[in-house]
């Protein structure tokens, strides 16, 4: 993690808008933040993901499944390429695939993801949509250490959000999306400067 001669290395996975990409690379301009963001990867080209660490001048790559034979090839070229940049934390931020066995066989438990629900709740890829069809009252965001299951990892922090009546799908998740990028920014900030032990599945910050 963090030293006293260098913030943390980050490199952060996204599939779309950014937005919590941007999140951290707006607190990574504070030194005192401790964490910098080193590259930014995807899974799809011409997104504003991509162009905003462009703009950032931040390194870019991207892994599109389509372009390997199997599924097992397009996850040990994207772990070869997230750990050339050595980081010390990898964050899926809007990252809309499944990592596999051998991404995490070289970077777990390095590797942390946010969920737009709170886990265990509302699972997958559709996790705001999922929980206004259940009629739930909160809902929120999920910082999870990835394991190989789906959302299923140990908890580093959540964030609750009320639903309104009125919300569609669109407005529940701007709501907690708002959220989950304070959350995201407090809690990968907390993870560069004190680190995180895990046990029984119970997270703390600090080693
Ligand atoms: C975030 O709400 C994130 O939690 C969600 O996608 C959004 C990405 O927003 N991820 C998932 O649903 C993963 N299962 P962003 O691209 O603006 O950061």
């Amino acid at each position: 993690m963090a030293t006293a001669n260098r913030p943390a290395r980050i490199v952060v996975l996204v599939s779309g808008a950014g937005t919590n990409l941007q999140a951290l690379i707006d607190a990574c301009a504070d030194p005192a933040y401790g964490a910098e963001v080193v590259a930014v990867g995807a899974d799809r080209e011409a997104i504003e993901g991509l162009a905003r660490a462009e703009r950032a001048g931040i390194e870019t790559f991207t892994r599109r499944l389509p372009e390997f034979a199997t599924r097992e090839e397009w996850d040990r070229s994207l772990a070869e390429v997230v750990a050339s940049h050595e980081p010390d934390l990898v964050v899926l931020a809007g990252f809309m695939k499944l990592v596999g066995e051998g991404f995490l066989a070289a970077l777990a438990p390095r590797v942390v993801n946010t969920h737009p629900a709170l886990c265990p709740s509302f699972p997958g890829t559709t996790g705001p949509a999922d929980a206004l069809a259940h009629g739930v009252k909160v809902t929120g965001a999920t910082l999870f250490v990835v394991d190989g299951g789906v959302d299923t990892g140990p908890i580093v922090a959540q964030v609750a959000v009320p639903v309104e009546d009125d919300d569609d799908v669109e407005a529940l998740h701007e709501r907690i999306k708002v959220a989950e990028r304070g959350m995201l920014v407090d809690a990968v900030g907390r993870i560069a400067r004190e680190g995180i032990t895990i046990t029984n599945r119970k997270v703390r910050f600090g080693s």
